[in-house]
């Protein structure tokens, strides 16, 4: 191959620029060229289809820093499929720009978008997620979704799992780049609110992100909340109930945090959905829904024994980490497995792959090492997708913790996670005297200034 494309789609993870950053430094030593093309799918059906060098003369371009968080290519929900009236233009147009292969970065809406395009050209999945979900706790676990009709008629797909146990050898991508960053801002939210929680006799619920997975909120273990509530577990509410008067009773205060995608006794979620542009649903206020029902469940009088003087009313509270999870300095697992993992997207491409995923293994002989997995292993019979979920072996729900095997699953992960340079970039950085005199500079302003367009000028 002499030319290939990176994009990157979907919401974007502090680890993007390290995985464009990998590709591009390994097509340097293959004498490929890069060619980035801007804000996911949508660059790709746009008429002139922007695009610009990532390494020309086989130099990475100096604004790739594969430190900073964000995509210098955007990243955009809009993605491609199989019934796109734009394909046939697609392909007239990545193939008049020479292009021989294309790596897509993202996830599983991102595999959707990559799967008719890999029809005329070779693609390969780069994976990026800050929740987590994409991979499969043992090989052939999509094979055991079934179907299953409700009385109003509605056709459900649900997983019947069948192992109570699974090894972690066995999972496919064990972890994607975004999400070591993600858990560690949850994790030093949880310890900053923890105090002034604890300050005030309050009981917080913090919402994290991870849609139906619960892998963020699993690894927020990390920041000792006192209750930890995953998706993938319908809420028992007198249990809880009961824990959370314990803990306040114990404590005067209790931090709880509760995964966007939590679901009620019915199995329905808590908060409010709306359908996303890339497929996926979009959740919003989980947390808010479970301050009600504890405020209905906790009366007054009981928050007043360890309140004493002050209002009542104030006494839960939520707040949401939101977007900070997944913007900013990735830290040093990310940087590295992002960089590992787009350098072997390359590789993938020039032993032929297509419609294939560059994946993260783990063992306790050789620790993390690359491999690949062909994309369609990640859909049901049904040709769909879904989330890898937590799987039950790693949660306790009972006492509303991580498992001893979900400890088992993190460490890999989290030992040596942050790297000197993230300790020193904070001791430098932060209060740099700089940052008081000089404007941000956005990379977008000189990425801007490297674009081309079809037809070229
Ligand atoms: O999939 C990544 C994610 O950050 C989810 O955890 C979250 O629900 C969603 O994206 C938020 O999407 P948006 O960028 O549209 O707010």
């Amino acid at each position: 191959m002499k030319r290939i494309g990176i994009l990157t789609a979907g919401g974007d993870t502090p680890a993007l620029n390290a995985t464009i950053n990998g590709a591009v430094e390994r097509a340097n030593q293959h004498n490929i060229e890069v060619y980035g093309f801007l804000r996911g799918y949508a660059g790709l059906v746009e008429a002139t289809i922007p695009h610009l060098r990532l390494n020309p003369l086989f130099t990475s371009i100096p604004e790739l820093d594969p430190c900073s968080g964000g995509t210098i290519l955007g990243s955009s929900r809009t993605y491609v499929d199989r019934n796109s009236d734009a394909l046939p233009e697609i392909q007239w147009k990545l193939e008049k720009l020479g292009i021989e292969g294309l790596i897509c970065i993202g996830g599983d809406g991102t595999i959707n978008g990559m799967q008719p395009i890999s029809e005329f050209i070779p693609c390969v999945l780069a994976p990026k997620t800050i929740d987590n979900d994409l991979g499969l706790n043992y090989l052939d676990e999509a094979n055991e979704y079934t179907q299953e009709t409700n009385s109003a008629g509605e056709t459900h797909t649900i997983l019947n799992p069948s192992r109570a146990r699974i090894r972690r050898e066995e999972i496919i991508n064990y972890a994607t780049p975004g999400y070591a960053t993600a858990v560690y801002v949850v994790a030093q939210s949880i310890q900053r609110i923890r105090t002034t929680a604890e300050s005030h006799r309050r009981i917080v619920i913090i919402e994290v992100m991870g849609r139906q997975s619960g892998y963020i909120a699993l690894g927020s273990a990390y920041g000792q909340p006192d209750l930890i509530l995953i998706p993938e577990q319908p809420l028992n509410l007198d249990r809880l109930e009961r824990r959370v008067r314990e803990l306040y009773e114990l404590q005067n205060h209790v931090v709880i945090v509760a995964g966007e995608g939590v679901v009620g006794e019915d199995g329905q979620p808590l908060g409010d959905l709306a359908p996303g542009l890339d497929g996926n649903i979009k959740y919003n206020g989980a947390a808010e829904a479970l301050k009600i029902i504890l405020e209905r469940r906790i009366d007054a009088d009981f928050i007043r024994t360890v309140r004493r003087h002050e209002p009542t009313k104030s006494a839960i509270f939520t707040r949401k980490v939101g977007h900070t999870q997944r913007g900013g300095r990735p830290i040093l697992f990310d940087r590295f497995h992002a960089t590992q993992l787009g350098g072997n997207a390359v590789d993938l491409l020039l032993d032929r792959q297509s419609n294939s995923i560059s994946t993260l293994q783990w063992s306790k002989e050789h620790g993390f090492t690359l491999s690949s997995v062909d994309a369609n292993k990640l859909r049901d019979q049904w040709g769909e997708i879904h989330p890898r979920l937590v799987h039950s072996s790693m949660y306790d729900d009972e006492r509303y913790c991580v498992s001893d095997f979900g400890i088992e699953y993190l460490r890999p992960i989290f030992s040596n996670a942050i790297g000197h340079d993230d300790v020193e970039h904070l001791r430098q950085d932060i209060f740099n005297r700089r940052n008081l005199a000089d404007r941000y500079q956005s990379v977008n302003v000189d990425i801007s200034k490297r674009i081309r367009r079809l037809p070229l000028e």
